[in-house]
């Protein structure tokens, strides 16, 4: 098991006393695709937040490889352990894939696009000039490029069609089969979700 969420809890302090989660416990492994599933508002982001180290429970604690992320190395946990993937891809307009990429690590960029399906003539044009599904690509790519074990992706199918949707669902899946990464979706789609090796439902 490398991730741990052991009775967390959390509420925002502009919401004083409002849980948004409540005593969540889940423990995560390499090697297997979690999908988060739950409406709007129920605490996927928040939850996947905290995941990501990007802010600690108020209550509980967040473990990796069996040892809790203590608040002063936040910032440490997320540069070696943690990628993540946006709804919105969150590339850098004015750069090719390529460059992208190579925002993410020092990993091969070349090898990575082709390992993701974009072909060579597509890495040097500008990302804009790419479709949905080819920036959430490459968006996966730029996450693939460090050697962090978990993927963390917020929605990433969020502004993608259904075809386009399943392909990266089914990239994602690929990448935590293959690479032996735990990788961890966001979705609030039964179907897709479906196509994880455990789902977890939030928000009841
Ligand atoms: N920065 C914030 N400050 C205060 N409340 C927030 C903040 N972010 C989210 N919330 C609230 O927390 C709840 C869960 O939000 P979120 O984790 O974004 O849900 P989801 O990703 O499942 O849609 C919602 O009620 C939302 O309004
Ligand atoms: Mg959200």
């Amino acid at each position: 098991m490398i991730l741990e969420a052991r009775r967390v809890s959390y509420s925002y302090k502009s919401q004083k006393g409002k849980l948004i989660l409540d005593n969540v416990s889940y423990c995560f492994e390499c090697g297997k695709m979690y999908a988060l599933l739950g409406a709007s508002g129920s605490g996927k982001t928040t939850f996947l937040s905290l995941l990501a180290g990007l802010d600690s429970p108020v209550k509980g604690e967040i473990c990796y490889n069996g040892k809790p992320v203590i608040p002063k190395e936040l910032a440490e946990y997320r540069r070696h352990h943690i990628s993540l993937v946006f709804q919105s891809y969150n590339l850098i307009d004015y750069l090719t894939p390529i460059e992208n990429v190579k925002l993410g690590g020092s990993r091969n960029p070349e090898a990575l696009l082709n390992r993701i399906g974009i072909g060579k003539e597509l890495w040097k044009r500008n990302v804009l000039q790419l479709s949905g599904g080819q920036q959430q690509r490459v968006a996966i790519a730029r996450a693939l490029a460090s050697d962090a074990k978990i993927v963390l992706a917020d929605e990433p199918t969020g502004n993608l069609d259904e075809a386009t949707a399943w392909d990266v669902i089914d990239l994602l899946k690929r990448i935590a089969h293959e690479e032996n990464k735990c990788v961890i979706v966001v979705t609030h789609s039964k179907e897709l979700a479906g196509e994880a090796d455990s789902i977890i439902r939030i928000g009841g």
